[in-house]
């Protein structure tokens, strides 16, 4: 079997360094992959979705898994369909679940899926009048993709105006901020759980926790995410059941009813509330570093997996992940996530722990190749992945890795899964 993986990142290299060791994968491509997915496979620099699906009929490619939201949201899908290729991720139309929040929460509301109380509109009248009526901290959000930057935690209602005011002008997030969702805040933790769909069924993973801001504590800015763990205990069997039948089945019967089925991966962003799951928002592919982990956990094949999803044949398989924890530690370059960095080898030590070598290994993301060595080359650039029997034994092989691993202006947190290791 020959795969494509289109994207750049660490989720990318997760996905496809499970790809390697499956022995019947004959040839392995990332479109544009990184400095170190090139030693998985082959980097493929063809851009364009048309020419990248030229190359896949070309190469005989018999799967193509998306990475990132943006080719999602672009269409990329319904190109390779349109050639007759298989491929793992939702059409455009389903894609519009990330692309757009106004339809994301109209869709939510249509079907009764539990999510925060909101309007959505692109009056500034309207808008202001919602914004009084809710107690704060007010919650504001632009309609489009904003690389994680189009939300805002107003904690006056002023301060949520003038959030409302800068995104309808097109000020803060040009096209994307023309359409506004104002919210009601919710107080509670935050789960991500993702689910792999082939538009009628779906295997639920293990769920998982992300850690959004730059410092321990969770302080400082947001960023992409600076590490995550998996399974978090902080889900029990009540609130699986909870989110597989009042947000998983009906969102994909749903879709279904609104003519764009649900393939792909599906991210549910949930805030518990008092032991209820409430669906803060959905995108349409995996986290970044949630991935790197996930992956990892997998026992059963994962080409299988994402294969029989991108052929509406998930219905008879059944996925066996590991009776393990994960936990990624990201370590992310040092103007991260201001601004870019000057290049930085990475030394990874030469010292031979055999417990390092059979639970933890790199998972790599913004490194580049030159004659040999890799640098950093700015953003997040790999991710160290334990994994244990419990959290605390996957955090520490996390961290252990990280000691092994140097470039100049590495910075990580200290206590990724502080969460679920307070619990307890
Ligand atoms: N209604 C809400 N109540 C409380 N926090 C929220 C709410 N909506 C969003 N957030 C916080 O803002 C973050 C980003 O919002 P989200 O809807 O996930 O948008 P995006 O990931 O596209 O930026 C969430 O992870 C959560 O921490
Ligand atoms: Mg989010």
């Amino acid at each position: 079997m020959n795969i494509m993986v289109m994207g750049s990142g660490g989720r990318e290299y997760s996905i496809g360094r499970m790809l390697a060791q499956e022995s019947h994968i004959e040839k392995l491509y990332f479109a544009p992959g990184n400095g170190a997915t090139a030693a998985l496979g082959d980097n493929v620099t063809i851009q364009e979705y048309d020419a990248l699906a030229d190359f896949a009929q070309e190469q005989k490619i018999d799967l193509t898994i998306v990475g990132p939201e943006a080719p999602l949201v672009d269409g990329v899908v319904d190109i390779f369909k349109a050639r007759g290729l298989t491929i793992f991720g939702p059409s455009q139309a389903a894609a519009r679940l990330e692309g757009s929040k106004v339809y994301m929460k109209n869709f939510l509301a249509k079907y009764g899926i539990p999510t925060a109380r909101y309007i959505e509109t692109d009056h500034i009248e309207r808008a202001f009048e919602f914004i009084e009526s809710l107690p704060t901290p007010v919650v504001v959000k632009a309609d489009g993709l904003c690389a994680g930057k189009g939300v805002i935690i107003a904690h006056s209602h002023d301060e949520a105006k003038q959030a409302v005011s800068q995104m309808l002008s097109g000020k803060s997030f040009g096209d994307a901020g023309k359409k506004v969702i104002i919210e009601e805040f919710l107080d509670g933790y935050e789960l991500s759980m993702f689910a792999i769909c082939d538009g009628s069924d779906y295997i639920l993973l293990p769920a998982a926790q992300d850690h959004k801001r730059l410092l321990d504590n969770d302080e400082g800015p947001n960023t992409g995410g600076m590490g995550a763990y998996a399974p978090t205990p902080l889900v029990n069997d009540a609130i699986y059941d909870n989110v597989k039948e009042r947000i998983i089945r009906p969102t994909l019967d749903g879709m279904k009813a609104e003519g764009a089925p649900f393939e792909g991966v599906l991210f549910i962003g949930l805030m518990v509330v008092n032991g209820e799951p409430i669906t803060l928002e959905f995108n349409v592919r995996f986290g970044d570093p949630e991935c790197e982990i996930l992956m990892p956990l997998m026992e059963s094949s994962v080409s299988e997996l994402f294969y029989k999803a991108a052929t509406n044949n998930l219905s008879n398989l059944h996925v066996k992940f590991k009776e393990q924890y994960g936990v990624g530690v990201v370590m992310a370059s040092r103007n991260y996530p201001y601004g870019s960095s000057d290049p930085a080898e990475i030394i990874v030590d030469d010292i031979v722990h055999q417990e390092l070598e059979e639970h933890a290994h790199i998972s790599y993301a913004g490194v580049r190749e030159i004659d040999g060595k890799l640098y950093a080359s700015g953003g997040r650039v790999l991710v160290c992945v334990g994994l244990g029997t419990s959290i605390e034994e996957a955090r520490d092989r996390a961290y252990m890795l990280c000691g092994q691993v140097h470039f100049a202006g590495k910075k990580i947190r200290t206590d990724i899964a502080y969460q679920a290791l307070k619990k307890a």
